[in-house]
């Protein structure tokens, strides 16, 4: 990724998006931080991609959001939030995209990170940058990347903390909730669930089975409370 692959019209929109919506300062350090990551694995996670513009296979297409990576300083900002011990931690990310989430993830010390996307553009992007990463970090994560409707992934017994970076809408969200209380009642375990971005997508919060641990205006951190 060099300096000039990420000057273009799109960027120059979300910088303007962000200023209205955070102010200035906080957009500054969302750059810093989206730019700092880019540049150190020397890959690129930062330019956004239309769905239209993607190959995807899924009836939920049209229900999908496009990708933009998750800013590093939120993901940051809220994965810490989340009270379990990293070494015990497999992450999945729902619509993984580019593999952002899963690489700032693994940067945490997961022992496991799981990523699931439809677009298999995005899927070999992701591919691309994952042997990058692992070349540079010498990361001790296990990775498995899925190209498949993330609606339609059965959630592994080990699978802890559910990441969403508002990959769809509040109906398919809520489908996967039932994929996740399906997983829960076969391996009851602790489940933590990070919600950014939410967009009026209330499927967790209002769900009386998640309990909302830490609320910021990026998004929602939440605890899948036991069965009774
Ligand atoms: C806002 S981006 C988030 C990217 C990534 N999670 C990150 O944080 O860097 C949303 C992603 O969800 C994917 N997506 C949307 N609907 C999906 C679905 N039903 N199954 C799998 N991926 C989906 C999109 O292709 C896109 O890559």
């Amino acid at each position: 990724m060099s300096l000039l692959e990420i000057v273009n019209l799109e960027n120059f929109k979300k910088v303007l998006r962000n200023i209205r919506k955070v102010g200035l300062v906080t957009t500054l350090r969302y750059v810093i931080s989206d730019l700092t990551f880019d540049l150190k694995y020397k890959i690129d996670t930062i330019n956004t991609a239309q769905l239209d513009a993607l190959k995807i296979d899924s009836p939920n297409k049209t229900v999908g959001n496009y990708y933009e990576g998750t800013n590093a300083y939120i993901f940051q900002k809220m994965i810490s939030q989340v009270r379990l011990e990293p070494s015990r931690v497999t992450f999945v990310d729902f619509g993984s995209g580019k593999g952002k989430a899963m690489f700032m993830a693994a940067e945490r010390g997961f022992r496991k990170v799981i990523g699931v996307e439809f677009s298999i553009e995005l899927v070999e992007t992701c591919r691309k940058n994952l042997e990058i990463f692992k070349a540079k970090s010498k990361s001790k994560t296990e990775f498995e990347i899925l190209h498949m409707d993330a609606s339609e992934y059965e959630i592994p017994p080990e699978a802890n903390l559910l990441f969403f970076s508002n990959p769809f809408n509040e109906e398919l969200t809520r489908k996967v909730i039932g994929n996740i209380l399906k997983s829960y009642d076969q391996t009851p375990r602790e489940v933590w669930v990070v919600h950014l971005h939410p967009q009026g997508n209330m499927a967790f919060v209002r769900h009386p089975r998640f309990e909302v641990q830490h609320e910021a205006p990026e998004g929602y951190v939440l605890r899948l409370l036991p069965s009774n």
